[in-house]
């Protein structure tokens, strides 16, 4: 007896009873539009699916229930004949509802003696297909009673407690290395046929944001005449648009100068935090277009997600691609009426990714493909951006312009470094208060040995982000055993005096510096051959990256060092908060002086009018994050030019210029985890604690 199979079947059928439960009968007759199917149909046509293609095709002895449901209740199977018009499917006043629960009824009976009997793999697959097509569904029974829901006057809640639509955390761009990728579903679990066949595919690199954007977000373009403004649309969108007069998402509507939203919970005060859903893909693309990005290509999120890079995945809302929905390489319908399911939809349509608040849960996938019409915004639907990795003169002006746009101004730490924000950080080192450095030296210095001692003979250290490689000489005299030393830092002028002196002190070790950006490591070949390797990168650095970079800097970082490395990592850890505070606002304001350097230098390089006494260092501890966080605080409302944009700040507006994450042991064991690194032997310093650990691949 196929036991599994049946408590899901039943489990499934179950479900679908239940979210129809808070329905009167009436609720479920009307069908709202033509996309729409009332909920009455829903119930049928999913019984209908098992009857015809599980039960009429297994069972020769089978007598459909009633032989008018194959014109009713068949959706598009052209195989199986004609059928009631999609737009009509409200007018079936008759059977009345009674009748289709005992059809459910009865199909469930038989369904229920069909798996009780031993299944081959292509029933069970048959059976594992009606259960996905039916929790396809339960989603668009809900998508489908929201809009018939929005246009009554009464504005009826469904349920009290409707799916969550919460925001997302960060909002950062995180950057992809791209190369050649798998895509497709692997594995043996159920997945539609147009997930697969798995195939190779080669991505360019990429950014991806790591949340979705937010309704505030959203507002903030409609505030800039976002659905005005033809130039950021695509022409099909403008013209859509402009018949229908779209203004704001579905689903939005203002009332007394306040926006409000329908929702499964009825009509409620725009949440600005909650993540944008009920858009289409024209107002997508006319977003991203705005926010100087573009949406991402499926390729391009599957590879992210997984790989850990996103958060909001599949549990908000489905994320528009800018991927046309068509066959995977290789892809072959089946020849029979279930071949119809996928394979002849795919032309005109968008691919989504993800899953919304609506799916049910444990339908989606990864892999999973869903898809629409690009105007159409009845489903949960929402976008997260990705951009090109841009040429390196062209990058910090377009940060800078997405920075200041956004609703939360932020611009990324790594822009502190110009040659007066590097002086002004030794100077912070060098403040009774900024502790990291110092303690980082002294541990540095008392455990050289026994980090040493870790170190395989003959092997190759290479330092990401090494600077003046400083810290390293104290390594580096303990490690005689080393055969090479491979410096990596963006700075040519750094590297090539450190490597000088280097060479002088240590002439047996080969030194083989490398100028490069040591977050984009995908784009680096180090010719070590096969000696062991051993990273290095001490100074808390990775404190400075969001949780997503974080993870997925290790991960390079262990691609990198291939099999058996061992990778030595500096880190601060978690302390009171005080001493934290005075670190990072200094008396003698240096940590000040180097925060505001950020807008002398895009006041220098960008031709912006910043006055930086117009604004405040901002240093405080964040503790859902677990960092010290920096920001400019606009002593007053003022209007700011730079990179040829004027950007608004208000009194009091903050712009985030860094978070410096502070670890526990188990934090730092969790995050290496998530990256494929075990924690190996470690050293924390006396307080003002800081630490040392080694991870290995
Ligand atoms: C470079 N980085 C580890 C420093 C930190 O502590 O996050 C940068 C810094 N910011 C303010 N003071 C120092």
């Amino acid at each position: 007896m196929n036991s599994t199979l049946l408590e899901r079947y039943l489990q499934v059928r179950h479900h679908t009873a239940t979210l129809v439960a808070p329905l009167s009968e009436e609720d479920m007759v009307v069908q709202s539009m033509p996309d729409a199917s009332p909920v009455k149909w829903h119930l049928a046509h999913t019984t209908w699916f098992f009857e015809t293609f599980l039960l009429a095709e297994q069972k020769p002895d089978y007598r459909p229930f009633d032989p008018a449901f194959a014109y009713l209740f068949n959706s598009y199977y052209e195989t199986l004949g004609p059928r009631q018009p999609r737009p009509q499917r409200g007018l079936l006043t008759r059977p009345p509802l009674a009748r289709l629960w005992a059809y459910r009824a009865h199909v469930d009976e038989h369904m229920n003696r069909l798996l009780q009997q031993p299944l081959d793999d292509d029933l069970a697959a048959r059976v594992e297909l009606g259960l996905a097509h039916e929790q396809q569904h339960q989603e668009l029974l809900l998508m489908d009673l929201l809009h018939l829901f929005s246009l009554s006057p009464l504005k009826p809640a469904y349920a009290e407690h409707r799916p969550a639509n919460y925001g997302g955390q960060r909002g950062y761009f995180v950057p992809a290395p791209g190369g050649l990728i798998e895509l497709g579903h692997s594995g043996d679990g159920f997945a539609f046929d147009n997930e697969g066949p798995r195939h190779s595919f080669y991505l360019q690199p990429f950014e991806i944001s790591d949340r979705l954007v937010s309704n505030g977000e959203w507002l903030a373009f409609i505030e800039a005449e976002g659905y005005r403004r033809a130039e950021l649309w695509l022409a099909d969108g403008w013209a859509l648009s402009q018949a229908e007069n779209w203004q704001a998402p579905l689903y939005w509507q203002q009332v007394g100068g306040y926006w409000q939203e329908m929702t499964l919970g009825g009509l409620q005060p725009l949440e600005l935090d909650a993540t944008v859903t009920h858009i289409s893909y024209y107002e997508a693309a006319a977003y991203a277009t705005w926010a100087e990005a573009r949406l991402p290509t499926e390729a391009e999120w599957e590879h992210a997600a997984g790989n850990g890079l996103l958060e909001q995945i599949d549990e908000v809302a489905w994320q528009w691609t800018q991927s046309a929905y068509a066959a995977y390489p290789g892809f072959r319908p089946a020849r029979t009426a279930i071949g119809e399911y996928n394979g002849k939809f795919m032309v005109n349509q968008m691919v989504l990714r993800g899953g919304a608040s609506v799916t049910p849960i444990g339908h989606s996938r990864l892999s999973y493909r869903n898809f629409y019409y690009p105007a159409q915004r009845w489903m949960f639907s929402g976008l997260r951006l990705a951009r090109d990795v841009a040429p390196p003169g062209d990058e910090f002006a377009r940060d800078v312009i997405t920075g200041l746009s956004t609703a939360q101004k932020r611009l990324a730490p790594k822009y502190f470094y110009d040659a007066t924000g590097s002086e002004l950080f030794e100077a912070i080192c060098r403040t009774p208060e900024y502790y990291p450095t110092r303690a980082e030296t002294e541990l540095l210095r008392r455990i050289a040995p026994q980090l040493a001692a870790q170190i395989p003979t003959g092997a190759a250290l290479i330092e990401f982000g090494s600077g003046a490689s400083e810290k390293t000489r104290l390594l580096l005299d303990a490690t005689p055993q080393l055969a090479a030393y491979l410096p990596i830092d963006i700075s040519e002028t750094a590297l090539r005096k450190a490597a000088t002196r280097l060479r002088r002190e240590y002439p047996q070790l080969q030194i083989d510096p490398q100028v490069a950006d040591f977050s984009q490591l995908a784009q680096l070949y180090l010719a070590t051959g096969a000696q062991a390797r051993v990273g290095f990168f001490p100074g808390s650095t990775l404190g400075n990256f969001s949780q997503g970079e974080a993870v997925q800097f290790l991960r390079s970082v262990r691609t990198f060092l291939g099999p058996n490395a061992r990778f030595i990592v500096g880190v601060d850890m978690l302390k009171d908060i005080a001493t934290l505070e005075a670190a990072y606002d200094d008396a003698d304001g240096i940590t000040a002086r180097f925060n505001k350097n950020l807008l002398v230098r895009i006041n220098r390089e960008l031709q912006g009018d910043f006055d930086p006494d117009a604004f405040d260092h901002l240093a405080a501890w964040n503790p859902h994050e677990n960092c010290m966080e920096m920001y400019l605080v606009s002593r007053h409302e003022q209007q700011v030019h730079a990179a040829g944009q004027r950007f608004t700040f208000a009194r009091g507006e903050r712009l985030h210029t860094e978070c410096s994450h502070k670890y526990s042991v188990e934090s730092i064991t969790r995050l290496a985890a998530q990256a494929g690194w075990t924690l190996g032997q470690y050293w924390l310093s006396p307080a003002p604690q800081v630490g040392l650990f080694i991870l290995k691949s």
